[in-house]
């Protein structure tokens, strides 16, 4: 049975593609996870990969992946720098948590140099757009192998 991983993503990132595009890339969510499902299908690993606009739905995924997945990929969007309750959820998992964001979070605005997440994190990447996702992948075949 191949290891499970929860890719999970937060909000405002079903927008991928047309939101400031600038800063995000033009590849949609859809892209995204096409991306990461081909690396997964290559490092062996089935990936769940989802995305929510609310704080409480991504709480429930988490504390789902207790029993359903050996780690968690996570790019929480904007909780990643407001929300104690993701926090707490990714502590309660135990499981193995890589942190992603497609933008590199220290070249942006102050708010967003202090990541909840990343407390729980054994590892963050960041500022390598789509590519992130991927690396995480790589990272993430060898913590639960
Ligand atoms: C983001 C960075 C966050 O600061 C922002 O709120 C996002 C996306 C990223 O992937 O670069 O929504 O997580």
């Amino acid at each position: 049975m191949p290891k499970q991983v929860f890719v999970l993503n937060g909000p405002n990132l079903n927008l991928l593609g047309t939101r400031e595009p600038e800063i995000y890339g033009r590849d949609t969510l859809d892209d995204v996870r096409k991306r990461a499902e081909a690396r997964a299908a290559q490092l062996g690993l089935a990936i769940s990969f989802r995305q929510s606009n609310h704080e409480g739905e991504l709480i429930d995924w988490i504390q789902e992946a207790r029993s359903e997945a050996s780690g968690i990929i996570l790019n929480a969007g904007a909780f990643t720098h407001t929300s104690v309750g993701i926090l707490d959820a990714l502590q309660a998992s135990q499981l193995p948590v890589i942190e992603v964001h497609l933008s590199n979070i220290f070249r942006r605005e102050s708010f967003r140099h202090h990541s909840y997440v990343s407390l729980a994190a054994k590892g963050v990447i960041c500022g390598l757009g789509v590519q992130g996702y991927e690396f995480a992948l790589d990272a993430m075949a060898k913590l639960v192998a």
